[in-house]
């Protein structure tokens, strides 16, 4: 297990009989209660997580706010702890905000994103008073402007900036770039157009900017770039109204044992550095800092522990090993080619001796978890657990062949709460007409 202690919580151990546990629990165990797959996650991480961020970021000014991405996963249980953590909440949809809204979090402390908000969803958010809205398209800052001065309101925004940073990652998830269906870019004059459009709209505060550079970012440095060009245009706008600069998310994980993700404290340091010096530099006031992390609050912090059903040797080619879960419960591997580790629940500290192909259950060539798995031998029945697995798993899940959705439990000081349960047979027809 030496090797993959980064890809799991720190809380990771081996039970008496050599069965890997989280949280204090016994992973083999858990998987029989609830059955499988199975999303665990440590409790105690996910709120130490949190915490260490709050205490990062406020080190360096005791206005600056962390924001829960709540996209990454969004179970009531886990927005509570956000809550209660005193962490606020983005949401990027009308159904985000319900989730955020229905767990306690005050509107106040909700930042409404999405690049296609549409009149009900912008509606919702009025209607329950959020603290800010990002906007994300002229379109979306004259309706806007309607619906406030309908409701008599002003709202309070910030301007969605793409400053053209591009941060080593996944295409698929850089945000950050020029040619983006996100924000206003920076080149060309977008930028500069929406804060001449939200200023010019009676029913919009102009509060500030927003950006978000990418996700599963190592190298921070692209933070500090940004910084820089966000600051230099804060400046030529003029006006003191641009007082909130939100960073975005992207800090990246350990996904496997190649991986070497910069530290939240890094992460908090490059930030509020960056901002407080160029800011400084421009002969502007530092603005309020504001982060939106996702992946590294509960990225690390879940697994998913899956049963074997069965393996299958093409002679001359290879083994596979096909799980009871796949695409439905984990689509980062399908949709960004993302790679993960893989471990054996009751005997985690067995030697891996063989390479194989795990695969999930959809009727789709492409549903494969693990192109090349390092494992002991394993057959029909047993346990396999896909560590890291916390952000963006449950959270893009779907019924795909009719699979219903996982179990998720909580793990933390030995003590197991089961935070959502499996999905029924009888809820994959409860919509239907
Ligand atoms: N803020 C905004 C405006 C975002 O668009 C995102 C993520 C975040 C914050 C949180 O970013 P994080 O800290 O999690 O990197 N499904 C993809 C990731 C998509 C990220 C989209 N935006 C994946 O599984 O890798």
């Amino acid at each position: 297990m030496q090797p993959l202690s980064q890809v799991l919580p720190p809380s990771a151990s081996t039970t008496p009989e050599g069965h890997l546990s989280v949280g204090g629990c016994d992973v083999v165990a858990l998987a029989e209660e609830f059955g499988t797959p199975l999303v665990i996650y440590d409790g105690g991480l996910l709120r130490d997580t949190m915490r260490r961020y709050v205490s990062a970021f406020r080190a360096h000014d005791a206005r600056a706010e962390v924001i829960y991405a709540s996209k990454a996963f969004w179970a009531q249980a886990l927005l509570r702890m956000a809550h209660e953590e005193g962490l606020r909440v983005d949401v990027a949809s009308g159904g985000e905000l319900f989730m955020a809204l229905h767990a306690g979090f005050p509107a106040g402390k909700i930042v409404m994103h999405g690049n296609a908000k549409d009149a009900r969803e912008l509606g919702e958010a009025l209607d329950a008073m959020v603290g800010l809205v990002v906007v994300d398209g002229l379109d979306e800052i004259a309706l806007l402007d309607r619906l406030a001065g309908e409701r008599g309101r002003t709202q309070d925004v910030l301007v969605r900036v793409t400053p053209g940073v591009k941060p080593s990652t996944h295409q698929y998830i850089s945000t950050g770039q020029i040619d983006s269906k996100f924000g206003f870019s920076l080149e060309g004059g977008l930028a500069a157009g929406a804060v001449a459009a939200c200023r010019a709209a009676p029913n919009i505060n102009l509060v500030g900017l927003h950006c978000h550079i990418g996700s599963q970012i190592f190298e921070i440095g692209a933070y500090r770039l940004a910084a820089q060009l966000l600051a230099a245009f804060v400046k030529e706008q003029g006006g003191d109204d641009l007082t909130i600069m939100d960073m975005g998310g992207g800090l990246g994980i350990a996904y496997t044992r190649e991986d070497e993700p910069p530290s939240v404290e890094a992460f908090a340091d490059m930030v509020m550095d960056s901002v407080a010096e160029e800011w400084d530099a421009a002969g502007l006031p530092r603005p309020r800092v504001m982060v939106e992390p996702g992946r590294s609050i509960v990225g690390r912090a879940g697994l998913t522990v899956y049963r074997v059903t069965g393996t299958k040797d093409i002679p001359g080619v290879r083994r596979y090993a096909a799980v009871d879960g796949g695409m439905s419960d984990l689509m980062r591997p399908m949709l960004y080619g993302a790679t993960y580790e893989a471990l054996l629940p009751e005997r985690p500290e067995a030697e891996a001796t063989e390479v194989l192909r795990l695969v999930g259950k959809h009727c789709e060539s492409g549903d494969v978890l693990i192109q090349e798995a390092d494992l002991p031998p394993i057959g029909p029945g047993d346990l396999v657990c896909l560590p890291a697995t916390g952000a963006y798993g449950v959270a893009m899940a779907s019924n795909y062949n009719g699979v219903t959705r996982p179990a998720v439990v909580f793990v933390d000081n030995g003590e197991v709460t089961p935070v959502v349960r499996r999905e029924t047979y009888a809820e994959l027809v409860a919509r239907d007409l």
